[in-house]
């Protein structure tokens, strides 16, 4: 008995311990008694300067690190006391913000269009940037008059935010593709759409190492697109398979 009582001690010490080195408080806006789950972080899908010289590795490890781990701590907060909401895919929470409780709806939108946003993000960099082949490529110059007009459609809409957001490229069920930017961290995905790719424009992306210079990061980010993982995302859009 005194055993198991000391060794569950010795666990929470731990625990409470390994917390304060994962979440320093000068950067994460988490409560400090944030709860596990049910939502986690992903972890980076290649290191953290698999994308340079375009993004930093010190920028990756605290925008994913930090930032991303304090929306998914902040979103697991706010779900605490509401079962029903927790046990909800990230993707239905936000295409039906309207019917969550209206006391974390703001929480909610915040940090789990957060959540989303920066999953979607990561899944789909780590590449050699290069141009889309294949359907996509097709349905690029369909949709949006080929791939050197759409990086300047988007880059022009990503600069165009004011303060911070994103852009995206939209997909639907029929694989019709869309420019669309958003303030803040909301997402298409609040509209029931689905995101073919975003770019973050929020400074915290880009200050680093591009300051003031959102055009100059939003010009390099293509060259660290993964094209595989994007055209896995067209397909699975098709499918209706596509998630986040
Ligand atoms: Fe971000």
């Amino acid at each position: 008995m005194s055993t198991l009582l000391n060794r569950r001690s010795a666990l929470l010490g731990g625990a409470a311990l390994a917390s304060l080195f994962a979440a320093p408080r000068a950067w994460a806006q988490a409560p400090a008694s944030a709860p596990s789950g049910p939502f986690t972080l992903p972890p980076l899908p290649y290191a953290a300067n698999a994308n340079e010289p375009h993004i930093d590795a010190q920028t990756m490890e605290i925008h994913h690190g930090r930032h991303h781990a304090a929306y998914v701590a902040n979103l697991n907060a706010a779900v605490k006391d509401h079962g029903q909401v927790a046990a909800m895919p990230i993707e239905q929470i936000l295409a039906r913000l309207g019917e969550m409780p209206e006391a974390i709806r703001t929480a909610l939108r915040n940090n789990g269009g957060g959540h989303a946003n920066h999953a979607m993000f990561w899944g789909i960099m780590g590449g050699k940037g290069g141009a889309p082949t294949g359907e996509l490529a097709e349905a690029i110059t369909r949709d949006l008059g080929g791939f050197d007009k759409l990086k300047g459609d988007f880059n022009g809409a990503g600069a165009r935010v004011f303060g911070s957001g994103w852009v995206f490229v939209t997909v639907d069920r029929a694989g019709k593709l869309a420019l669309a930017s958003r303030p803040n961290q909301d997402t298409p995905l609040m509209d029931d759409g689905r995101v073919l790719i975003g770019n973050d424009v929020w400074e915290h992306a880009y200050y680093l190492k591009y300051q003031n210079r959102r055009p100059a990061y939003l010009e390099a980010w293509w060259n660290v697109l993964d094209w595989e993982k994007v055209a896995a995302r067209y397909a699975a859009a098709k499918a209706g398979s596509l998630t986040i």
